[in-house]
């Protein structure tokens, strides 16, 4: 399975703080947001992945991650030259997903489980047609919205409800077979001039081929699309690590603990980030291979 990124978008939103910076860029707390959903397709133990993004921004993304074989990894880097909707990755990706499987991630999405990793690999191995993870919110007219039978499967999606059908936003995560590559070629764009997620994730749905996992309360899930709700993640962030005495979605851990990298790679790590600085982050790395 091939992992995809999209960290691109206007975010017109959040100005003047992505005036000139990459909104996915931006800190939560102690480290870039872009760490969050990579450390979630590493998690579902992905190592090829492509960062897309705007074209003035791929180099400062690319100095931040490199090519990723210091983390195990193979980062490649795209651009996307406008906006023109989420589905637009499948097609940005297209020759580096080859005839692979896809994983989808938003980079401004914030997931948060205990068990996340079994549950990815559960679902990467399970994969038929689309997965897709939904989470109970308060107010799901901001968010894709979805209806599921007893077993899981999507009956109902909708993008943006007024009236929404249930509470469970479809979260910024997609999980698809190589032919939503196809399907993604063939979208036409919405009524914003989109081509839409929804969309092409209502294909599968009209195939029976769509099923949604409830990540439920036992989760945390945030989406950083306002001032608030990026000061929520950030704060939710600090609450656990201070409690805790751990880094959430500390990207050089994750490759630790997936195997993608040893100890002495680790420890490397951990000295090159608090040589001269002391950074807290540094020592962290470096107390991890000690335990
Ligand atoms: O966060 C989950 C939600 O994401 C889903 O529930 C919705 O179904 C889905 O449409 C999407 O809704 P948003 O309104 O949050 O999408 P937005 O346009 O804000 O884009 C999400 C992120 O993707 C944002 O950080 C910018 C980036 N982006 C967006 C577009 C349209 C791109 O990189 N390229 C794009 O073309």
């Amino acid at each position: 399975m091939r992992g995809i990124i999209l960290a691109g978008g206007s975010g017109t939103r959040l100005r003047p703080i992505t005036t000139v910076s990459s909104k996915q860029l931006l800190p939560v707390y102690d480290k870039p947001m872009v760490y969050y959903p990579l450390s979630v397709l590493m998690l579902a133990g992905i190592r090829e992945i492509l960062l897309i993004s705007n074209p003035e921004h791929l180099d400062t993304y690319e100095q931040l991650l490199g090519d990723g074989s210091r983390l195990g990894l193979r980062i490649e880097y795209a651009a996307q030259d406008r906006p023109r909707g989420l589905a637009d990755a499948l097609r940005v990706g297209r020759e580096f997903i080859g005839d692979e499987q896809i994983a989808l991630i938003l980079g401004d999405n914030i997931f948060y489980g205990h068990a996340l990793a079994e549950l990815l690999g559960r679902e990467r191995d399970r994969l038929e047609g689309c997965t897709l993870f939904g989470y109970p919110v308060a107010d799901p007219e901001r968010y894709g919205v979805a209806v599921t039978d007893d077993d899981g499967r999507i009956v109902e999606l909708e993008e943006k409800p007024a009236a929404p059908r249930s509470n469970l936003a479809v979260t910024g995560l997609y999980l698809y077979d190589n032919e939503a590559v196809e399907i993604a070629t063939r979208l036409r764009p919405s009524a914003r001039g989109e081509l839409e997620i929804t969309d092409l994730n209502k294909e599968f749905m009209a195939q029976g081929r769509a099923r949604l996992v409830n990540l439920g309360r036992g989760s945390a899930w945030f989406d950083t699309g306002t001032h608030e709700s990026l000061l929520d993640a950030a704060m939710f962030v600090q609450i656990l690590e201070k409690r805790q005495g751990i880094r959430l979605a500390c990207i050089e851990e994750v490759a630790y603990r997936m195997g993608f990298i040893d100890t002495e790679r680790l420890n490397l790590l951990g000295k090159e980030m608090s040589a001269s600085s002391g950074s807290g982050y540094g020592q962290y790395l470096m107390e991890l291979t000690r335990t």
